[in-house]
């Protein structure tokens, strides 16, 4: 069985371009694989947030991967400041990573730009803290998306180089986890492009009906087909995706027959969509609030988490000591 490591962000709650791009894929997953699932709060200090937003952040992140379908019992589901052993492998690898190939790296070069006054050593050696983040646990697969593709090159470069430094065969070459056909995109509602909490277009799984609907009714269309059967432009075709991963097969139908007969009507497809995606978000909605409330229950997972992640942990970090040469007397 493969062992499968990913870090999810602890900023940012859920929406639906993360549900249906990564998070559905992660509650399948979880049964295939040994899954390690942490919430990656260390790597959040690089922007200083305040205790009670890091908190805060922490809790509705965990909260919300539960309410989707992640399973404390079957995966491992933690919080990585709760693993002293990641830093004590972070300052290892730290010692074999060089600045210049650091300083290179595309997302410390976008920090330096969009937070200049803010440019500290934590940024930088942020590809260091993933790769120990990954290879605690020997991990073989990494489930990434396009824009943590360099930091995991650099997780086999730091890996490899620790295996031929002291001469073993320790670490693994971990890999992107591969999802195939099965990753939908789900594009904003604002024109163009995809949903993003940076794009400020997300409808998130905490959002109540009266907000989703206020956000579907502003999805931007135009004046409608004047000649029938024709190919939808890219706001009207951005509906009908969203339509087509949330709606019934009919609703789908229905909508579609009106474009190509040009007596559709943006508002009512709106209006129809907005309730769907409410139908949706409904149940999730209802168990995020349900699991907030229930600091027991959190608690219990978090200690829980944290005790399968050490376990591992533990046993590398002995390894990896031993191996780089600190020896009892
Ligand atoms: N850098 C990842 C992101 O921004 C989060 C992350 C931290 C991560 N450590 C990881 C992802 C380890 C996978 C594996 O999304």
């Amino acid at each position: 069985m493969d062992i499968v490591v990913s870090g999810i962000r602890s900023t940012g709650k859920l929406h639906l371009g993360n549900y249906f791009g990564a998070l559905k894929n992660f509650v399948k997953m979880q049964h295939e694989n040994k899954c390690y699932f942490f919430i990656a709060d260390y790597h959040s200090l690089t922007t200083h947030p305040t205790p009670e937003n890091l908190h805060g952040s922490v809790k509705q992140v965990l909260a919300e991967y539960l309410a989707c379908g992640l399973d404390p019992e079957v995966a491992t589901l933690y919080v990585q400041s709760d693993i002293p052993e990641i830093p004590e492998l972070y300052l290892l690898l730290n010692m074999n990573a060089y600045l210049g190939e650091l300083e290179r790296c595309t997302s410390f070069k976008d920090k330096i730009r969009n937070q200049a006054n803010n440019v500290n050593a934590g940024l930088l050696t942020y590809p260091t803290l993933m790769a120990a983040d990954i290879i605690i646990h020997k991990a073989h697969k990494v489930p990434v998306g396009k824009d943590q593709e360099q930091h995991l090159e650099m997780t086999r470069t730091f890996a490899n180089r620790f295996n031929r430094l002291y001469n073993v065969e320790y670490f693994p070459e971990p890999v992107a986890y591969n999802f195939g056909e099965q990753l939908v995109k789900i594009p904003g509602l604002d024109g163009s492009g995809k949903m993003g909490k940076s794009e400020g277009n997300a409808i998130y799984l905490s959002d109540d009906p009266k907000t989703i609907r206020k956000k579907v009714m502003k999805a931007v269309t135009d004046s409608g087909p004047t000649e029938p059967n024709q190919p939808k432009p890219e706001p009207i075709q951005n509906l009908f995706t969203l339509m087509n991963v949330i709606s019934s097969s009919d609703t789908q139908q229905y909508f579609n027959d009106k474009y190509n007969s040009c007596e559709i009507r943006y508002g009512d497809m709106k209006k129809q969509l907005a309730e769907d995606i409410v139908a949706f978000t409904e149940p999730f909605y209802t168990r995020i609030e349900s699991i907030l409330a229930d600091t027991n229950y959190l608690r219990k997972v978090a200690k829980m988490g944290a005790e399968k992640a050490r376990e591992s942990a533990t046993r590398t970090i002995k390894e990896v000591r031993e191996i780089i040469g600190f020896r009892q007397f």
